[in-house]
């Protein structure tokens, strides 16, 4: 009997967003009566309790974060619309008020920003210098590599058997991300094992923070010396077009050059891997699901639309400062207050999606969007790869493995820490 509670038994009707556990209702109440945030997921990848909560009581509401600091959290689907797309509102993570989750986030915001952290027109602006490389022709062009990717790793793992389980995120999970995402920046083949792992040091999250410091130097230090070999011998990579087209007529400096090169390294890796975790247990969880997948491979895309919405793996990162007073779902944020739109909770908002509790890759869609890549004009600049290579992994996987199974029950499956965008950090397998 698994003790994983299906996420659909977290039923959508109006009532039973009252149902809320005592011990959540307990983490809603500081000494000061403010919730802290970040919520817990109560278990495995369920959303945390207190956002049906609140969607269904207090959709604009105040929490305190880690150091004292109070930020609003905006809950509802049509809010969180409202926040991402408020040129009211900034991204610039060195403004005063802007909310930070953690040290290491307060410590990051001091650092010279790439377009992540910018505001219009600066964001646009550097943005624009590499959007081409994600554009939905140049996706298209990458097919072929992807899927070889894909199609090598699967051979080896089968070349190599498993009388043991292997693990799905270092024989292929981390390896479909980075490999994928090195080719694009231009780093030589040979190099592809050294920066994986430096990678995984950098972000798994259980090294120690020396190890990991070391590993992101490392990292910048590779980059660096790319970026200089480019300068002398640009190809048609994507750091020899920042070099050729930016840095070498004087728009940014080298360490821009390295930062956004950095950027790209690291932005989407770690969710890239996630993703591809979260979607093999998802099919377990849902075998039905899953056999016709494994019938029809050609249903991955509608597959792989309906994961970004049911896991919303980096949902923490839609976060906002106001400019100027402005008025949310009748409260009133000051200039300078924070503002966390909460996406993994504005894509279980029933008034949008049906039954959003239900993984359902067949389920009608509308025009409203869900917020996996985000919204606005932050939305990830990598989406179109990022379905790509999911929807390479699940059309190919359970074609090549037919037979895979996890080497854990569902409920021993490892996922991130409660309190961190949903995740899973090994992922046992057999076939
Ligand atoms: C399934 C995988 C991925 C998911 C779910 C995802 C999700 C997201 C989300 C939710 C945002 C919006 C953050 C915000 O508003 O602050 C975002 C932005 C971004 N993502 Fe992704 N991402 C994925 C893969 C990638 C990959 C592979 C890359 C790198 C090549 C990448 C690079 C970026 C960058 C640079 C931004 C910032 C865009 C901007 O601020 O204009 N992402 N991503």
């Amino acid at each position: 009997m698994l003790a994983f509670r299906p996420i659909s038994s977290l039923s959508s009707s109006k009532s039973s967003v009252f149902r809320i556990s005592k011990t959540a209702l307990k983490s809603m109440s500081t000494t000061a009566g403010t919730p802290k945030f970040p919520f817990s997921r109560p278990r495995g990848a369920e959303p945390a309790e207190e956002y049906a909560h609140l969607r269904a009581t207090d959709p604009v509401s105040k929490v305190e974060l880690w150091d004292g600091s109070q930020a609003w959290l905006v809950v509802k689907h049509k809010d969180i619309c409202s926040v991402l797309t408020d040129e009211r509102l900034s991204k610039q993570r060195n403004r005063p008020g802007f909310p930070e989750l953690d040290q290491g986030g307060k410590e990051a915001a001091k650092r010279k920003p790439t377009f992540v952290d910018m505001d219009k027109p600066d964001h646009m602006k550097s943005r624009g210098m590499i959007e081409d490389i994600f554009s939905r022709e140049a996706i298209e062009r990458m097919r072929p590599s992807i899927q070889n990717t894909v199609d090598t790793l699967l051979d080896e793992m089968i070349k190599d058997g498993c009388k043991n389980p292997v693990d799905v995120v270092e024989k292929l999970a981390l390896p479909v991300a980075s490999y994928t995402i090195y080719g694009i920046l231009g780093v030589p083949f040979e190099d592809l094992k050294f920066l994986t792992h430096q990678a995984a040091i950098r972000s798994n999250g259980s090294a120690t923070a020396t190890a990991a410091s070391q590993a992101n130097q490392d990292l910048l230090d590779y980059i660096g010396g790319l970026v200089d070999k480019r300068v002398s011998e640009p190809n048609g990579d994507l750091i020899s077009k920042l070099v050729t087209e930016q840095l070498v007529p004087g728009h940014i400096q080298r360490d821009d050059a390295i930062q956004m090169a950095f950027l790209m390294l690291v932005a989407g890796n770690a969710t890239m891997v996630n993703m591809i975790n979260l979607g093999i247990v998802t099919l377990f969880e849902n075998p039905a699901q899953l056999a016709d997948l494994k019938k029809a491979p050609s249903l991955a895309p509608i597959f792989v639309e309906e994961l970004c919405r049911f896991h919303t793996a980096s949902a923490l990162a839609t976060r906002r400062v106001a400019k100027v007073d402005i008025t949310l779902g009748g409260k009133t944020i000051k200039a300078g207050e924070g503002i966390i739109a909460a996406t993994q909770s504005g894509n279980r908002d029933a008034d949008v999606f049906q039954n959003p509790d239900t993984f359902d890759m067949y389920r009608k869609r509308g025009t409203e969007s869900a917020f996996g890549y985000g919204y606005g004009e932050h939305r990830c600049v990598a989406e179109g790869l990022a379905r790509t290579e999911l929807e390479i992994v699940f059309s190919t996987l359970f074609q090549r493995l037919p037979n895979l199974k996890l080497a854990v029950p569902l409920d021993q499956v490892k996922y991130s820490p409660p309190e961190r965008d949903v995740g899973i950090t090994e992922l046992p397998i057999t076939w």
